[in-house]
Order: structure tokens, then sequence, then C-alpha cells
């Protein structure tokens, strides 16, 4: 059986704001926060995680390790998480629900690999047309069996406590496929490799480490190789989250293009793998500092002050696109404002998101006035100093389509319409109030219709 989509829609629209000010904190990482959960379950001992996104991707994680044996609780404002060692979680009595997130159902099909049990796993209409043959043809080569001919959930999937070590090129530049292979490779008998051509975030590597797995990377011809040593064994870790730039850029980005604003995001995510978004909107001539830099938990994290500029067209590079995959719809936002063009290449990853982020970023621009050129792999937006607006944005249940153009309303002569912004719960449930915090203006409009 499938979840089904929300029946009832919410639809919410952005008016022109005044200056946004204001020094905020966005909620924790999600894919650190996936990715600790996962971890300190598969170690031995109990860790404490702060700060974990309490968005309903990372709570289906929680409640699939819940269902594989973990002790997964909340503890006054922390996740206590009582693992069950590499290979020691047990056979669930329900199938596993992992809604809408791509990262949960992938990362967890990492560590059902490298357990003997039989898993059926499921998820939301956006998630249950998402590509998984990208890690289930690895696993499979490692051990894993699936019961179903085809690479969509819903599966059925049975792992092997004797997996086989794998070296593994990847064919597409996603971290959520190296990490359910390096994962599964905690449980197989000797060394797994990951090859990557192009460098995606790298918190997998960074966490195991500190849970205490040997694993070490290797620059070689330009190509990162990633080697986990398998049998391993971890130990239980406390876990500080920072904040998500990907939710942060949302803020980042109203900042950016709404007159007079100065705003400021504490504890912010700087992992270079993380910041290409950052990188692109300080190219474009924007006033974005990362300040009082420092580490925690083993990943870079600063405080981010972003000021209202004048910006202008760039050309972002294909090789950035992975460091900055999840910010595509907002930079096309921050684009319709630019004095010139700005060129968008290889995001044909894009168009395997919650929804083909490509075209729903283009038909949401087209909408509301703004001059952009979809290409199979690119996207090119012609700015405007004044931005009309007025349009409705179809989200496609997808959160970031649904944050973007909500940021784009904010500056527009007219107000901006998304059909739905409840998605927004899957990874930023804070987002309204967040904004509304530094003088962002929503509205309702069937409230207001009444
Ligand atoms: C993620 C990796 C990215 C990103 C997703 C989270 C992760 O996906 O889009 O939101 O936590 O590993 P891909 O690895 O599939 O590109």
């Amino acid at each position: 059986m499938r979840s089904q989509s929300p029946t009832v829609f919410q639809p919410l629209a952005a008016s022109k704001a005044g200056p946004l000010t204001g020094r905020v904190r966005v909620p924790g990482d999600k894919s650190i926060s996936h990715r600790a959960l996962i971890l300190a379950a598969l170690a031995s001992g109990v860790s404490r995680i702060r700060g974990l996104l309490e968005a309903a991707d990372v709570i289906n994680t929680a409640k699939a390790l819940s269902a594989l044996g973990a002790s997964v609780e909340k503890a006054g404002s922390e996740w206590r998480v009582a693992g069950c060692g590499v290979g020691g979680l047990r056979q669930p009595e329900v199938r596993l629900d992992f809604g809408n997130s791509g990262t949960g159902a992938r990362l967890m099909l990492g560590v059902i690999a490298g357990h003997g049990i039989t898993v059926g796993m499921m998820g939301d209409t956006s998630l249950s047309q998402r590509p998984m043959g990208r890690v289930l043809t690895p696993l499979k080569k490692m051990g894993l069996q699936v019961e179903e001919d085809r690479d969509t959930l819903p599966l059925t999937v049975r792992g092997s406590s004797t997996l086989v070590p794998l070296t593994y090129e990847l064919p597409v530049p996603s971290a959520q496929v190296k990490s359910a292979i390096l994962i599964a490779g905690l449980h197989a008998a000797g060394e797994t490799t990951v090859i990557e051509k192009v460098a995606t975030r790298d918190h997998t590597e960074r966490m195991l480490r500190y849970f205490g797995a040997d694993v070490r990377s290797v620059v070689q011809d330009g190509h990162t190789h990633i080697t986990v040593r398998g049998d391993a064994e971890l130990s239980g870790h406390d876990v500080t989250v920072p904040g998500d730039p990907s939710s942060a850029a949302f803020l980042a980005a109203a900042a950016l293009i709404v007159p007079g604003s100065d705003v400021t995001i504490e504890g912010v995510l700087v992992n270079p793998s993380r910041t290409g978004f950052y990188l692109t909107l300080q190219e474009m001539g924007g006033d974005v500092a990362f300040l009082n830099a420092r580490e925690e938990s083993g990943e870079p994290v600063a405080d981010i002050r972003v000021r209202f500029s004048k910006v202008k067209g760039v050309s972002v590079p294909a090789q950035r696109a992975p460091s900055m995959i999840d910010e595509y719809p907002v930079l096309a936002v921050v684009a319709a404002f630019a004095e010139g063009a700005t060129h968008m290449q290889g995001l044909s990853e894009l168009k395997v998101k919650e929804s083909d982020r490509l075209a729903a970023t283009a038909a949401g621009l087209i909408a509301n006035g703004i001059d952009v050129k979809a290409e199979p792999e690119a996207l090119i937006v012609h700015g405007s100093a004044t931005v009309p607006g007025g349009g409705t944005v179809t989200t496609h249940l997808d959160h970031r389509i649904a944050m973007a153009f909500l940021t784009l309303g904010l500056a527009t002569e007219r107000p901006v319409s998304v059909d739905d912004a409840t998605m927004i719960a899957t990874s930023f449930p804070e987002f309204r109030g967040l904004m509304e915090g530094i003088g962002a203006t929503f509205t309702d409009p069937i409230r207001q219709a009444k």
C-alpha cells in the first residue's frame, strides 16, 4: 500500500516586504540529522543528538530505526539513541514508510543490506516515482536481494550478514548513493571503495570517522576514492547538528533581494561540499559574509550575514552542482533580480528530486513574468530590477519549490502564490515563522477569502 499525498492543499501567498532584519537560527541540517540517527543506531552504546532536525523526513528515519530495534527517543531538547551495534538490527514487524525522503530510503537500503532481514519499504507518491536503481545496482552486487523486478518503491528487500566488499565508480554524482554503499561496506568482509568523479557532500565519511570507523579518502587523477574497512565497530558518540545551509538559503536569498535587508543566520553548516550557493551569491556581487567560523562535531560552522545587494548574472559551472544541488530553485529566484543572464549548467540531477525541479522552476518563473530558458540540463534566467510576480506556482508537492517561490513573492511587484505549502514540513517546518520573524509577509488566501 502506498501512502497518499495530502488531500488538503494549503495555498500560501507572499507579498512585497519591507526590509528584512534580524538574527535567526535555522533548524538542524537534514543530511547530518539522517546520518546521526543511522550511525547512532548502528553503534554500540548510547548517542545523544542535539539540534536534530525534527521534520517529517528525519522523523520517518527515526521511526524506521525504532522498528528495526534501536531505541530512539526524545529526552528534553536532545534525542537519545541506544544502538544495536553494526549488524545488530532486527526484523521489523511493519513495513517501513519513508514518506517523501529519498535520503532516508536510500541510506536505509545501505543499512538493511547488511542484515539478514526482509523489509518492506514504501514512500509517498513523489518518492515512489524516484529512481532507486542507482542504489540497488551496487547493493545487489554486495548481496542485497530485491523481490520485485523494478527500481521504484514500494519494494521488499532482503539483506545479508555476509556482504561482499565492492569497488564502485559512481555513475551519477550522488551523496546518497555513495553513503548507502559506504554504510553497507561497514558490514562487508574487507574494504569497500566508492570512486567519485565529482565530489559530493562528505558528511557520511566525516561522521563514520567520528563514530570510530576506519575510512580514508584519497584523490587520484582528480577522482576521490573513499574506502571503508568492513567488519567495523562503531561506538556511541554525542553529535551536535549544525544549522541547515539549504534551509538558510531561503532566508539568505530573501535578504539579498528585499531592499534594505540585513539578516544574520547563526550556526550554519559551511562544509565546502555544501556552500556552492553562497559562493555563487558572492560571485553575483552579493554581500554575503561567513563570520565567527568554528567546528562542531567534525563539521565547519559559521554565522552567515547577508545584506541587500544589487546582483549581476553569472555562469554557474556544472562542476559546482553537487555542492548546491538543492539550492537551484532559490538561486533562480535571486537570478530573476540580477542584471543580465545567469546560466546554470549540469542540472540533470535536478530532474529526479522530489519533483522535476528543472521544469517546476522554469514554469514558476514563467508564471511570474520572468524570462527563462530551460534546456535539457541547463536553466538560463534573464534578470530585471523589477519583477512582475502575480502568478500561482504549481509546487508538485515539492517543499523547495514552495519555499523558493514564496521567497520570490517578497520582492515582486504583485504577490506570488503557491498551490500548496504543507510539504514544507518535510524539511523546514519553521520556515513561515522564521521568515515572518524577520519581516516577511505571507497570507493564507483561503482564510482571507472567508
Ligand atoms: C542528500 C544528497 C542530495 C540532496 C538531498 C540530500 C544527502 O541528493 O539532494 O537533499 O543527504 O545525501 P543526491 O545525493 O541524490 O544528489
